[in-house]
């Protein structure tokens, strides 16, 4: 039995032409027009499979087969993007869910418990932080009135947004608990490529620390402000994001920085700035040690606040512990994957995603498919067709396999 790969791709492009940008990709920010038209797409897709549709305060959609027979094995992903978003991130997820419940109901064979597709919203948190906020939701790990009162980066209140694209649905936050979950994801780095191995059995998620930092200084003429009279944010927004790459580069193992955002008011060329915005973005598979780079962050950030005479305020934007996988089920990923005669490693996940948060309430874990370069988060995102194509077969076995096995704990009956 197998999915439709003619069926996936063609899916894929419909999605990924909603909202298109140069170079393929997609831009659907949160709960944007976009957004709206990619969630309209899925429910049409939902409907015409006859999924019991339901849809949370947040947003996230749920398209259930089978309702009533327990607690569902759950899928899905995300289908919200950066602004510079490809076309696999989180569309391949939701999708993929979608061809396992279509390949099994064309077969005719019913799984022993319902199976589920979620829709969840804002994985990116590129508009609104935190990131992963509609499946934390689900979960249980955020309140639905403290998401809603979220304030984009473009001022939009988060409830007003989603009221506006008439995706504020009626069904309860928390959502009812899976039996368990699993999610079919692009690597979206090179460790699979650069080993030569086809697909991973995904061990974890690293901890992520999100932050806005604001630096304000005195803003004067360029031309007359002497070099030792100047209290400027750009300098020491530009300190920062050096401290942080030499920080990564100390730290080594997993550790890595970023400074993604960076805003300059007023942003002209004979001005001494007023003030800068920037986001440090810093994560590491370790707990320890990604709370001694934060630390150490925040050293850096107090002394060069008082050298340079500027202020520095922080505030955090997302702050979630690493996460460790069901080894039950990366167990039946790694087995499955071999037993379709595929080559197959566990490995930990750079990226941030949805099963990271229903792994709080159920036995979770993902399939990782090869990122052609490790480019993501980018137009150029690409992966080969048979890889995404097999990838969602070994959801399908996954999923039915999930649906026959008994956990004693974390779930849901
Ligand atoms: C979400 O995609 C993240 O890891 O930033
Ligand atoms: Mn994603
Ligand atoms: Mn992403």
């Amino acid at each position: 039995m197998h999915v439709s790969g003619t069926r996936l791709l063609s899916r894929l492009q419909e999605l990924a032409d909603i909202g298109p940008i140069p170079g393929g990709g997609s831009c659907r920010l949160a709960l944007t027009d976009e957004d709206r038209l990619g969630r309209d797409l899925i429910v049409t897709w939902m409907k015409d499979l006859g999924l019991e549709i339901s849809i949370d305060g947040i947003g996230n959609i749920v398209g259930t087969w089978n309702v009533g027979c327990g607690a569902p094995v759950m899928t899905g992903s995300h289908i919200d993007t950066v602004r510079t978003g490809g076309r696999y991130d989180g569309n391949l997820g939701v999708l993929a869910g979608l061809e396992v419940i279509e390949t099994l109901m064309a077969a005719q064979l019913s799984p022993p418990r319902p199976l589920s597709v979620g829709v969840f919203t804002n994985e990116e948190g590129a508009r609104f932080q935190p990131d992963m906020m509609g499946s934390l939701v689900f979960a249980g790990g955020m309140a639905l009135e403290e998401a809603l009162n979220t304030v984009s980066i473009d001022g939009a209140l988060l409830a007003d947004e989603l009221n506006r694209i008439e995706y504020a649905g009626s069904s309860p936050s928390p959502g009812a608990v899976p039996h368990a979950f699993v999610e079919l994801h692009i690597e979206q780095g090179p460790l699979l490529e650069a080993q030569g191995v086809r697909f991973g059995a995904v061990t974890g998620v690293q901890g992520i620390s999100w932050q806005e930092v604001l630096i304000e200084g005195q803003s004067n003429h360029a031309g007359t402000t002497p070099m030792s009279l100047r209290h400027d944010p750009a300098f020491v927004a530009a300190k920062i994001t050096v401290f942080l790459r030499e920080l990564a580069e100390r730290l080594g193992g997993h550790q890595v920085c970023t400074v993604g955002k960076i805003d300059i008011h007023p942003n002209l060329i004979n001005v001494v700035p007023k003030s800068a915005l920037l986001t440090l973005d810093i994560r590491n598979t370790d707990e320890l040690i990604l709370q001694q780079a934060e630390s150490e962050v925040a050293e850096f950030m107090n002394a060069l606040a008082h050298s340079e005479g500027v202020s520095i305020t922080t505030r955090i934007l997302a702050r979630f512990e690493p996460v460790v996988f069901d080894p039950r089920v990366i167990d039946l990923i790694e087995s499955l994957t071999e037993s379709h005669g595929h080559s197959v490693m566990r490995m930990p996940s750079g990226a941030g995603h949805d099963a990271q948060m229903l792994a709080r309430v159920c036995p979770s874990s993902m399939i990782f498919t090869p990122s052609v370069l490790g480019i993501s988060h980018n137009p150029a995102e690409f992966t080969e067709p048979d890889d995404l194509i097999d990838g969602s077969n070994i959801l399908l076995d996954t999923m039915w396999q999930l649906a026959h096995m008994n956990f004693d704990e974390k779930t849901g009956d």
